[in-house]
């Protein structure tokens, strides 16, 4: 009995301090457990994207240009209404050394320069093309860069790389591209150095200077990229373009001494969807370049190729000319 007592007594305590131990332990456990849940729950919101990345990321591309004409303020005005979390500005250079927003180094595909200046042509090829590094900035503003688009558009300017950031700063973040840079060098004029400059005297130039503007520089130039690392010091984070080819996790090697992320064509990561995880495993985000409807590589809908490239081939970001069909989680 009193061995039975004892063991009841032994018992009880024992289940005492089972009860104690899980209470203590069991409550540890469940906040454990809690907490993996919040953390795998913040995973599955963030899809494991990288930096500078924090989600899957909307960047509009030349604003939401299959609306309104590309980088016009009209088209970054668009794209800020449809959320996007970034905004692409593309570079050139004025003959007066000004940052001003447009794809092409010459001005005939997207403005009237044509008819405004029409003498002022460089044949190039049995071409006419009038280069931008060819007009100052107040020539280039007497232009109108909406018209080609659509007439609803009749007047739109070209902005300067100044007048952009005043649009979107403090709404979403800029992704500016040095476009041509060694075109404007042949020219004298250093982009990058008036890239450099412009950030810094808006206070986009050191990473998080502004939460809600952050900053990321793309380019296809190499050169360019290494210059703003290594000559200008630049600490905001950089990705690298490229386009169709072979490719190779060796070059993913080579080109992390120099970018953060990498920003290849939708081709190169549908040949090579292997490139996503090869460059996630070194760090690296991947930035895939251009969604647009009426191009959907075989995909019903744009919303359904982005979707594809975002949930399935897991990038990080898009570059989108629709960014009203961004496929939101
Ligand atoms: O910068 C991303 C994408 O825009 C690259 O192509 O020619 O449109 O500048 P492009
Ligand atoms: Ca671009």
């Amino acid at each position: 009995m009193r061995d039975t007592n004892r063991t009841m007594a032994i018992g009880n305590a024992t289940n005492t301090v089972c009860r104690r131990r899980f209470l203590k332990y069991g409550l540890a456990a469940a906040v454990f457990q809690a907490a993996v849940s919040a953390t795998r729950g913040a995973e599955s919101k963030s899809t494991n994207v990288l930096p500078p990345y924090t989600k899957r990321t909307l960047i509009a591309h030349r604003g939401a240009s299959a609306e309104a004409p590309e980088h016009t303020l009209a088209a970054y005005e668009l794209a800020l209404k449809y959320g996007s979390d970034f905004v692409e500005p593309d570079l050139q250079m004025t003959k007066d050394e000004v940052l001003v927003c447009l794809h092409d180094t010459t001005l005939e595909r997207t403005t009237n320069v044509a008819q405004v200046f029409p003498d002022r042509f460089v044949e190039t090829k049995g071409r006419k093309t009038w280069p931008v590094v060819s007009f100052k900035l107040e020539e280039i503003k007497k232009l109108d860069a909406g018209s080609w688009k659509d007439r609803r558009f009749a007047g739109a300017k070209v902005p300067t790389f100044q007048e952009m950031i005043d649009l979107v700063k403090g709404k979403a973040g800029i992704i500016p591209e040095t476009k041509a840079p060694e075109v404007y060098g042949n020219y004298g004029l250093n982009m990058e150095k008036a890239l450099v400059e412009t950030l810094r005297s808006n206070t986009l130039d050191a990473l998080n200077s502004n939460p809600k503007t952050p900053v990321i520089i793309q380019s296809f130039s190499a050169s360019s990229l290494k210059a703003l690392r290594t000559e200008y010091g630049c600490r905001l984070p950089i990705v690298f373009l490229f386009g169709s080819g072979n490719y190779s996790k060796e070059q993913l090697t080579g080109i992390k001494e120099f970018a953060d992320g990498i920003a290849p064509n939708k081709t190169v990561v549908l040949d090579h969807p292997e490139i996503v995880n090869d460059a996630h495993a070194l760090g690296m985000s991947v930035t895939v370049w251009t969604f647009r409807a009426g191009q959907t590589s075989g995909f019903q809908s744009v919303r359904e190729e982005m979707s594809h490239f975002l949930q399935q081939l897991k990038v990080d970001a898009v570059f989108t000319d629709n960014p009203d069909q961004f496929p939101r989680d």
